[in-house]
């Protein structure tokens, strides 16, 4: 394929992290043909078609990309690549951006992830795993702790099964809901860890399987209300570059944590190709711990991380889909600051309506909307159709203006029982 041909990608997904990757995507230099698996009303703008194949049929959506002459597939969740999805792509000769199922066991598996971590040296909270037999020596260590205890469902829980205990006292209440069951299969196996104070930052690898370029830096905000009260959520708003990941503790991480992980998944016959997303700790002298990792961009943090590339996101992931990453595809990770919050259904991350008329887009920039849970109705009205519904960005040479052209565009939209945060990014502003 030479320099200036179209590209045709698929795009797996649709979400706003998707809605994120496509615009991305979309700006290359090369004219990019999207092939959207399923797509969102947002990523259905940008995209020349829909790709109508149930997305646990792997060989399926194999053949399409053959019958397509589909350059690159770019997954966007963690589920397919969990399941397998990019070895079936692969094995088909067809460059996937997105790890093996072996190598998505980072997040897939928090024991894995864990394990791995010891092995290869990278900071990481102590702790220990039991399964639903070991419940007594559970208890036993859960007596030797003091403080707060952290303990994690082992399988892939979408974000929600991490429990924070005051002490252990509490914990042994609650490990015996892992155990009987609140996540499912997810929880039959529990990770106990310690505590981790500090400053929480995402770090994003892009990488080939052993080189990699790192985007800019993002702090997510989990919790469902303001001041990081309530339930934990997918994410309810970033901000990017976060200011806690200086240039001293961005070395740190490069050098403790990302470097350790390619060259040991290396070693360990599963190289990464893909997004390392590097959740952390950082404690108050700048040293990082990982919380945890996923295989993927984060959502919302695509939705910040991507537009503060200057270059061509396109490029640079078909570089690293074909193990020969591009260094030279982006210029700059962060032109300025951006800052997006989540608006969400009333209820979310428990249950909510759905089906409300979204108002008031039209006055807003496209730059600045990402849809996630959206639809089209019957009627052809624009609706609710999910927890997270819209990201809505803004993005200046100061993260107090990106904040204030977030917070502004955000108020000329409405849909009935709408939620969002009114504190995102209020560290960075001190
Ligand atoms: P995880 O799914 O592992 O990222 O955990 C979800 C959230 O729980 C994290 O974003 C942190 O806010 C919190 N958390 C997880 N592990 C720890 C820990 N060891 N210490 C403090 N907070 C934690
Ligand atoms: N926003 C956190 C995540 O994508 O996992």
């Amino acid at each position: 394929m030479s320099e200036n041909s179209d590209m045709r990608v698929v795009l797996v997904g649709g979400g706003g992290r998707e809605h994120a990757l496509a615009r991305a995507l979309c700006r290359s230099a090369r004219r990019v043909e999207l092939h959207a698996a399923p797509g969102n009303p947002g990523i259905d703008k940008l995209a020349a078609a829909a790709v109508a194949i149930d997305m646990n049929d792997h060989a399926a959506l194999a053949d399409y990309c053959r019958a397509q002459a589909i350059d690159l597939v770019v997954v966007g969740p963690e589920q397919p690549l969990a399941a397998g999805m990019a070895d079936v792509l692969r094995a088909a000769g067809i460059a996937v951006f997105g790890p093996s199922s072996a190598a998505a066991q980072l997040e897939a598996s928090k024991k894995f992830s864990k394990e791995f971590m010891r092995r290869h040296g990278v900071p990481t909270a102590a702790y220990r795993v039991f399964d639903s037999s070991q419940t007594a020596a559970a208890r036993e260590y859960l007596a030797t702790l003091s403080g707060k205890v952290v303990l994690k469902a082992d399988g892939l829980a979408a974000g929600k099964g991490v429990v924070i205990c005051e002490d252990a006292a509490a914990a042994v209440v609650e490990i015996d809901d892992f155990f009987t069951g609140r996540f499912g299969d997810a929880g039959a196996t529990v990770v106990v860890e310690e505590f981790l104070d500090g400053q929480e930052a995402s770090v994003f690898a892009i990488c080939d399987g052993e080189n990699y370029i790192t985007l800019a830096a993002a702090q997510d905000h989990k919790r469902a209300f303001d001041d990081d009260k309530g339930p934990n959520t997918g994410g309810m708003g970033a901000y990017a570059p976060a200011p806690v990941v200086t240039d001293e503790v961005m070395q740190r991480v490069r050098e403790r944590v990302i470097e350790p992980v390619l060259r040991g998944m290396r070693a360990e016959g599963m190289p990464f190709v893909g997004c390392l997303f590097c959740g952390l700790m950082i404690d108050d002298a700048g040293d990082v711990s990982v919380v945890e990792f996923n295989v993927r961009l984060g959502d919302p943090e695509a939705q910040v991380v991507l537009d503060l590339v200057e270059g061509d996101v396109t490029r640079l992931l078909y570089s690293a889909a074909r193990g020969a990453l591009d260094t030279t595809a982006v210029a700059s990770v962060a032109k300025g600051f951006r800052c997006c919050v989540v608006l969400a259904s009333g209820g979310y991350p428990g249950s909510y309506s759905k089906g409300h008329v979204i108002e008031g887009l039209e006055h807003l920039d496209d730059s600045q909307v990402y849809h996630a849970g959206t639809k089209i109705d019957a009627e052809g009205a624009l609706v609710t159709n999910g927890g997270r519904v819209l990201a809505i960005c803004g993005q200046a040479a100061t993260v107090e203006e990106a904040v204030a052209g977030a917070y502004e565009a955000l108020h000329k939209v409405h849909f009935e029982n709408m939620m969002y945060r009114r504190d995102i990014a209020r560290r960075a502003l001190g």
